[in-house]
């Protein structure tokens, strides 16, 4: 299969999902931003090895063929690093991945690497458009490794999505999900921070009063949002809905640190550029909070301020034992 002719579509107001009139955000842009400023700032090539040796250690047999489903590759932080992995474990694996954004698709396909890889690998690769709201048309069991990488906030109906991912999947077969679990982003998603050493008090406040100007405003934070970050919640989802047929083996994660402005943080609000800056909120209304949150840092006088920002990202796994 080849779809990457598709991508020349421009797509750029296709929403993501929503719950309303307004776009989540505009894909385009997101795309543009998606692996730089301070949403990610990713160390890509420390990424691709983390993601190798995880794979590394559960794959370890060249006797098995694997097939790996990637749901929302977007621009291939994920995809390049486990088809990197296929291509140098065997002959015969294959990987498949779908993403409904074209601006992200559009991206990583430009990628030199994904270029080289696709190029070697063209017979065991497939990228392309796929919306998995939608009843997935792969058969059952068809794949016996699937990967979901920041994913499950961005879906409305992530119970149906899990009763697909439970029939696409062999059994004995591996489900890979990937969080950001750091402590700036649960922030940026609502959580409750209790004061810590470990956080720049003044971007601590900056989100919390971005919050409170959206929930003075009835623009609420979505509990979705939670996924993004919280593996727990997620161990709990899978074991009451797939009936404890899934066992959790293991969490690994990757730490990295990145410095940000809060012009930056401000342009984020502005643009959507984040699930959380962008859910729900239409262009005037980012506009509105974007001009409330420059006359806070204003006032605070952090316009010169650059803030360290530690990420994380956390690859959790389980393995479905029936
Ligand atoms: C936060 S990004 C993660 C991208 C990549 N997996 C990574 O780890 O960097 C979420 C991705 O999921 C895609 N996505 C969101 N909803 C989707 C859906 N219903 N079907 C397919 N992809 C979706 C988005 O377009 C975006 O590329």
């Amino acid at each position: 299969m080849e779809y990457l002719e598709l991508l020349g579509e421009n797509n750029d107001t296709k929403v993501c999902t929503e719950t309303n009139e307004s776009h989540i955000y505009l894909r385009k842009i997101v795309a543009q931003y998606y692996e730089s400023s301070f949403i990610r700032n990713f160390p890509i090539s420390e990424f691709e090895q983390f993601m190798n040796n995880i794979l590394s250690s559960y794959f370890s047999s060249e006797e098995y063929k694997l097939e790996i489903l990637e749901g929302g590759t977007g621009t291939g932080i994920l995809s390049i690093p486990t088809i990197q992995y296929i291509l140098s474990r065997d002959r015969v694996s294959t990987f498949t991945g779908v993403d409904n954004s074209y601006p992200m698709l559009k991206i990583l396909s430009e990628k030199e690497e994904f270029k080289r890889l696709n190029f070697k690998g063209r017979e065991r690769i497939s990228i392309g458009f796929g919306d998995l709201e939608e009843p997935l048309t792969f058969f059952s069991s068809s794949f016996n490794v699937i990967l979901l990488g920041g994913v499950l906030h961005c879906l409305n109906k992530l119970d149906e999505f899990l009763w697909q991912v439970d029939k696409i999947l062999k059994s004995e077969g591996y489900l890979f999900i990937t969080f950001k679990s750091d402590e700036s982003t649960k922030i940026q998603c609502g959580a409750e921070i209790k004061e810590s050493e470990n956080l720049d008090n003044k971007y601590t406040n900056f989100w919390q009063y971005y919050h409170r100007l959206r929930k003075d405003h009835r623009l609420p934070i979505e509990s979705r949002c939670s996924l993004i970050y919280d593996v727990e919640l997620v161990k709990g989802l899978i074991k009451n809905q797939l009936n404890n047929r899934y066992t959790f083996l293991k969490n690994d994660f990757i730490p990295w640190s990145a410095k940000t402005t809060f012009e930056q943080m401000i342009a984020a609000i502005e643009h959507g550029l984040t699930f959380v800056t962008g859910q729900g909120v239409s262009n005037n209304q980012r506009k509105y909070l974007s001009n409330k949150m420059n006359k806070w840092v204003k006032q605070n006088r952090l316009m010169q301020r650059e803030v360290d920002i530690k990420n994380r990202v956390e690859v959790a796994v389980w393995k479905k034992t029936a």
